[in-house]
């Protein structure tokens, strides 16, 4: 990409996905970022954001777990961006923690997600960069502009270089289904591929219950496709689901975010999944059945180099 961006362009990165950070730099052709926060015996992170005054700066850190101490993490880097006289600061944040908290589901709790919404803008940022966040409505949480990228294409891209693609897609719950129909229709060509869904009840944080299934896989290669993976109960749910119902194949799993907490790549290798694509949203997951982990760094450094020249990004867009 242009090298002149090295002038005006900075990204700046903490310590939740660095090697992200200095991809997106390297494409770009931009300064590589500084080191991220030193920390302080008592925990405290203090960034240093270098010399960016009159810079269009991008703070680049996915918020996967630990979840507040990158979240703080991004807030600081963002106030010290400001504070050094930044000409222009967009949050990139390929993963944003407390996307599924768009709305109260019970009348004690909060919205999380507004709160991070304005906690973001008040550090400084003037827009935000995500990967496929949780719902479509998410952006209505936020003063700020929002761009809502999608890693669907690299997945459909990983889909199709297997031995044998799919030839249904699989939603794991309700939630799930625009995902796996725009999956669907990327997969399928002129006609898209059947798309079967599982209705799931949530019983804890850590356990689901799937209802049942609705549509028909049988003989045909299922995908089973989510916007995240946590603790791999969800996914867990969708295979016995598939089982239940007489799938003859094992499905392959496809997810942007694989957060994968606790023993998540355990219970997701005792699947006997065919096999597993995810992106580095966040870190790359170590310990996983067949995995094959889909950069995201190509479709950021192009989102924010437009960003950058003030060039269009609808295309790149999750929700035209
Ligand atoms: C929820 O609606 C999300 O789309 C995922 O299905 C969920 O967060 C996955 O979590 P887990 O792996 O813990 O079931």
């Amino acid at each position: 990409m242009a090298s002149s961006l090295a002038s005006s362009l900075r990204i700046v990165t903490g310590n939740a996905h660095p090697d992200l950070a200095r991809a997106v730099a390297a494409l770009l052709g931009a300064p590589p970022p500084p080191d991220p926060a030193e920390r302080f015996p008592d925990g405290e992170l203090r960034p240093d954001v270098g010399r960016v005054q009159g810079a269009d700066v991008y703070v680049l850190q996915p918020t996967g777990p630990p979840v507040h101490d990158n979240l703080v993490e991004l807030l600081l880097m963002l106030d010290a961006s400001r504070r050094a006289g930044a000409g222009r600061v967009t949050a990139v944040v390929p993963y944003l923690a407390y996307a599924r908290q768009e709305r109260r589901t019970s009348p004690g709790h909060g919205i999380g997600l507004r709160v991070v919404a304005d906690a973001l803008a008040a550090a400084g940022a003037q827009r935000l960069v995500v990967v496929d966040p949780h719902t479509a409505g998410f952006e209505a949480s936020f003063a700020l502009p929002v761009l809502s990228l999608t890693a669907c294409a690299l997945l459909v891209e990983g889909l199709t270089q297997l031995p044998a693609p799919p030839e249904v897609v699989v939603a794991p719950d309700l939630g799930a289904l625009p995902l796996a129909e725009h999956l669907a229709r990327c997969l399928g060509g002129p006609s898209a591929l059947p798309v079967a869904v599982v209705r799931k009840t949530r019983i804890s944080g850590a356990h689901v219950r799937a209802e049942m299934l609705i549509g028909t896989v049988g003989d045909r290669r299922a995908v089973i496709v989510d916007d995240m993976i946590t603790t791999g109960a969800t996914i867990e749910a969708a295979v016995a689901a598939l089982h239940h119902r007489g799938a003859t194949h094992p499905p392959v799993v496809a997810a942007t975010h694989a957060l994968l907490v606790g023993s998540a790549a355990d219970r997701l290798a005792g699947l006997g999944i065919a096999s597993l694509l995810v992106t580095d949203t966040v870190p790359a997951p170590t310990r996983l059945p067949a995995t094959a982990v889909l950069s995201v760094a190509p479709l950021v450094a192009d989102a924010v180099g437009r960003l950058h020249r003030d060039e269009p990004v609808d295309d790149l867009s999750a929700f035209p």
